[in-house]
């Protein structure tokens, strides 16, 4: 599995030679909008976690160039529907079989509505199993309780936390976060996008590390291989 960040909750994961894209928005953001050329970007699917627009801005297009499909709740899915768009709607706590892997819709606390006042259902996460690696995908969320659900399930290789703050959990409670899905190797997304969630990146790394857990902060076009 190889997790490709392209800024804030951005992710191209590449399983089994499939590209699943994660909450597209680039060319609205500042800091990657230069970096990537949304028309070489090249998936399969494309899974929202909610209807934000700091996380569907470029699902429209990128699904367009693609012919991909759009896994996200009953109510993002069907907006996306309506555009045409090839779609799998999923609800939480639903698990589907996908030709690349296992995906679980799983429950997130935050808002979800799109940038036109459209409902966008409840907000989710992903849990991510391909390749004999499982991933769980946060989305924004706060700290919750249901986080240590996940574990009773999975045995998460990478968990994917939110860590900005003001919007979503900061740093403290993403540390918290790791012990509740039991896992400590964390890659940080949602953050330095723009100024209400800009981090200090070495403070976050040293908390972390403090707890011996590793967070991983990559450039913008950086890889991971799990
Ligand atoms: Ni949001
Ligand atoms: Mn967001």
């Amino acid at each position: 599995m190889k997790i490709t960040f392209y800024g804030h909750n951005t992710l191209l994961i590449q399983i089994n030679d499939i590209q699943v894209l994660v909450d597209p928005f680039i060319s609205g953001n500042p800091l990657s909008k230069d970096k990537v050329d949304i028309h070489s970007i090249k998936a399969d699917y494309i899974l929202l976690t909610h209807a934000h627009q700091d996380h569907v801005l470029d699902a429209d297009t990128i699904a367009k160039n693609n012919k991909a499909t759009i896994v996200s709740n009953y109510e993002i899915a069907m907006y996306y529907q309506n555009k045409g768009i090839e779609v799998h709607p999923m609800n939480h706590g639903g698990n589907w079989e996908f030709e690349f892997g296992k995906v679980k819709y799983v429950n997130a606390i935050h808002t979800s509505s799109f940038a036109d006042g459209t409902y966008g259902g409840q907000p989710g996460g992903f849990v991510i199993e391909g390749e004999h690696k499982t991933i769980y995908i946060a989305g924004d969320t706060a700290l919750t309780m249901d986080m240590k659900l996940i574990p009773l399930q999975a045995k998460l290789d990478l968990a994917i936390l939110p860590i900005g703050d003001n919007f979503t959990m900061g740093i403290d409670d993403a540390i918290i976060a790791s012990d509740f899905v039991e896992c400590d190797k964390v890659l940080g997304v949602h953050y330095d996008t723009f100024g209400y969630i800009e981090i200090n990146h070495n403070e976050a790394k040293r908390k972390f590390f403090e707890k011996n857990k590793d967070l991983m902060l990559l450039e913008i076009g950086e890889s991971i291989e799990l």
